[in-house]
């Protein structure tokens, strides 16, 4: 029997209150897919269980917090997709380099960080190929809304499988070490990120202005009102100038004006109209 459409709605709504994920009806399948290991996990035999549980105030042990990051996608590789890595390399950091030379100070924040493949990502290109920023004061921020995909991030342990998905050899030389089976950062590149729990869709606490912001495959789950607020805050974040990413399958066209898509295949890039 699948999920009764009262849990469903339940859950529905516990998602979209904590995160502003929408699931509409029709993913039913998904909820219940996506529920199993937690009901195994935590020793329920059904959702309905488990949802009577959250309604009599499961809150308190943060089992709804472990529904919503069930629920979150958290796909990500080493350089995924490649050409935004290529634009922030080629057309992006360069400008900025140029344009920061006098102060010598790089911000970057990366909003979506899932298990930290892409901040990771964009801390070897920083430290590879852009040997002179060695002396500047670089402020990289990294946030997600799940605690658990920050606890990954801050551990900075991937396995092989993941090492595979993207991450050249001779930068795996490079950044990372041994440990078991899996493959470590090394402390110099974790060091250089600073790992923050951030909900996109409540109000952003302070941050410093920044020049780059990664935003990629997370709009996507939004409705649109929500894409046009957390464009809003984004735009006041973003340095006149600055850069925004996101992904393949986002735009701010209809959303945002005040955003100007690079003409770079693929990059996702945009950039803030001064
Ligand atoms: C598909 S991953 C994207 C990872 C990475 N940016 C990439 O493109 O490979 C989406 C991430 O967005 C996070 N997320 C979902 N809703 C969020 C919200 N309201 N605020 C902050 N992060 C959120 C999820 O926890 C998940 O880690």
């Amino acid at each position: 029997m699948g999920i009764a459409t009262g849990d469903f709605d339940y859950i529905r709504k516990l998602v979209l209150d904590r995160s502003a994920i929408v699931l509409e009806p029709g993913k039913e399948y998904l909820v219940e897919s996506r529920m199993l290991p937690l009901l195994h996990s935590e020793g329920f035999e059904s959702i309905q269980i488990l949802v009577s549980k959250l309604r009599a105030g499961g809150m308190r042990n943060g089992l709804s917090d472990k529904v919503v990051d069930a629920l979150t996608t958290n796909e990500t590789s080493f350089f995924r997709d490649i050409h935004p890595f290529e634009a922030l390399k080629k057309n992006v950091l360069p400008d900025i380099l140029e344009k920061n030379k006098s102060i010598k100070e790089l911000n970057i924040w990366c909003g979506a960080s899932s298990s930290g493949q892409e901040p990771f990502t964009i801390a070897m290109i920083l430290r590879n190929d852009f040997p002179q920023l060695l002396n500047w004061k670089i402020k990289f921020i990294s946030s997600d809304i799940s605690r658990e995909m920050l606890d990954r991030c801050r551990g900075g342990k991937y396995s092989q499988l993941e090492i595979n998905r993207g991450l050249p050899a001779l930068l795996m030389v490079k950044f990372f070490e041994r440990d078991g089976t899996h493959w470590k950062v090394k402390d110099d590149l974790l060091k250089m990120i600073e790992f923050r729990e951030i909900n996109l869709s409540q109000p952003f606490p302070v941050l410093p202005r920044v020049d780059i912001m990664f935003l990629r495959n997370v709009l996507i789950y939004f409705d649109v009102e929500t894409k046009k607020s957390i464009l809003g805050k984004i735009r006041k974040v973003l340095k006149p100038g600055g850069y925004l990413f996101l992904g393949a399958a986002e735009t701010t066209m209809n959303i945002d004006s005040s955003f100007e898509r690079l003409q770079l295949p693929q990059s996702g890039c945009y950039n803030l109209k001064g």
